[in-house]
């Protein structure tokens, strides 16, 4: 499955932000009916959102998700009644905390005409559900949720959601949050989904504090990050693609084991470093998700 690091949030309510989307830069945007959108703005959003998710968005544009409301709102319903069109990929489930909330989503998208058309160039076509863990009862039911549909993919989290739940005090070195981070790697793994995807940070003038924060949550497993702001884009893409140094290594690495193993050597060293099968599988992963980045620049290269 692609890696997806870069997940910006978009006002569904803003027209000037929305107009912008397709030149942004992320691997994802998330137009948000929820947090972001006031009571009284919650039908504007909706038609607006609707709107963009009527063309069919251009290759190599943010693939589009949609956040809506909490089931138990009085808004949920009419939100995913709302969100058909072919340019959708998947609906984000806030305050997902148990497997009836996921079902109640997926009976819904079920009964949408036209969502299966989710503009994916891959198998599956189905709307994907995300949901964001950002509470104690979410967390303590990671696994079930994950398993909940086979619409997921992987889960995100919601920080500051879930530290006002547990009574947590938010901090720049983020201890607090790192038995839920984890919790949520290990979770995804054991359910077979992807990695899951980082909380926002929301000062977004700080550049420093934005790129610690996305190398301890690579650091732990996570695949990518919810942004707010689109100079967030580029320094969370370059934590999370391989570097040059890392690029090198990894195809020295995995060079050096094939001719190991073709001579019948299990393990080998490679400048200094012992080599083995799992360190040999790291080193693949990195070598794919590079010649993964280069097909798909190629590909947007021959659109221009
Ligand atoms: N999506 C698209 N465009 C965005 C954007 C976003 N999330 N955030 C900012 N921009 C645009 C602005 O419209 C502005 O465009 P302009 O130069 O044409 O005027 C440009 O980027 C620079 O923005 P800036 O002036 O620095 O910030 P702002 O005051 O317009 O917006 C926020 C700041 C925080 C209100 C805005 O980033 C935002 O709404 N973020 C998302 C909030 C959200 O969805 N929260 C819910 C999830 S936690
Ligand atoms: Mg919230």
């Amino acid at each position: 499955m692609k890696q997806m690091h870069t997940w910006i949030f978009v006002p569904g309510s803003d027209p000037k932000k929305l107009e912008k989307v397709e030149q942004l830069l992320s691997d994802a945007v998330i137009f948000d009916l929820e947090d972001a959108v006031p009571a009284q703005e919650k039908a504007l959003a909706r038609r607006l959102v609707k709107e963009e998710l009527q063309h069919v968005p251009r290759q190599g544009t943010p693939a589009r998700y949609v956040r809506v409301n909490a089931v138990d709102t009085p808004f949920f319903e009419q939100d995913v009644k709302g969100i058909d069109g072919v340019g959708l990929r998947g609906v984000v489930l806030p305050k997902a905390e148990d497997v009836q909330s996921v079902a109640r989503l997926d009976a819904l998208l079920d009964q949408l005409p036209g969502t299966e058309n989710g503009v994916d160039g891959g198998q599956d076509r189905r709307v994907e559900i995300v949901p964001l863990i950002e509470s104690a009862r979410g967390l303590f039911h990671a696994y079930e949720i994950a398993r909940a549909s086979k619409r997921i993919k992987r889960l995100m989290f919601g920080s500051i959601d879930f530290a006002l739940d547990i009574q947590a005090e938010l901090t720049p070195e983020g201890q607090e949050l790192l038995y839920a981070r984890s919790q949520l790697v290990v979770v995804s793994r054991a359910a077979g989904i992807g990695a899951p995807i980082d909380a926002v940070f929301p000062n977004f003038r700080d550049k420093d504090g934005l790129i610690r924060e996305t190398q301890r949550a690579k650091q732990l497993g996570f695949q990518g990050k919810l942004l707010i702001h689109p100079c967030q884009i580029g320094p969370v893409r370059e934590v999370f693609i391989p570097s040059r140094e890392e690029i090198v290594e990894a195809e020295l690495i995995v060079a050096s084991y094939q001719e190991a193993l073709a001579a019948g050597i299990g393990s080998i060293q490679v400048r200094g470093r012992m080599v083995d099968a799992p360190v040999y599988e790291r080193a693949k992963r990195v070598v794919e998700e590079v010649s993964h980045l280069i097909n798909t620049k190629e590909k947007s290269d021959e659109r221009k």
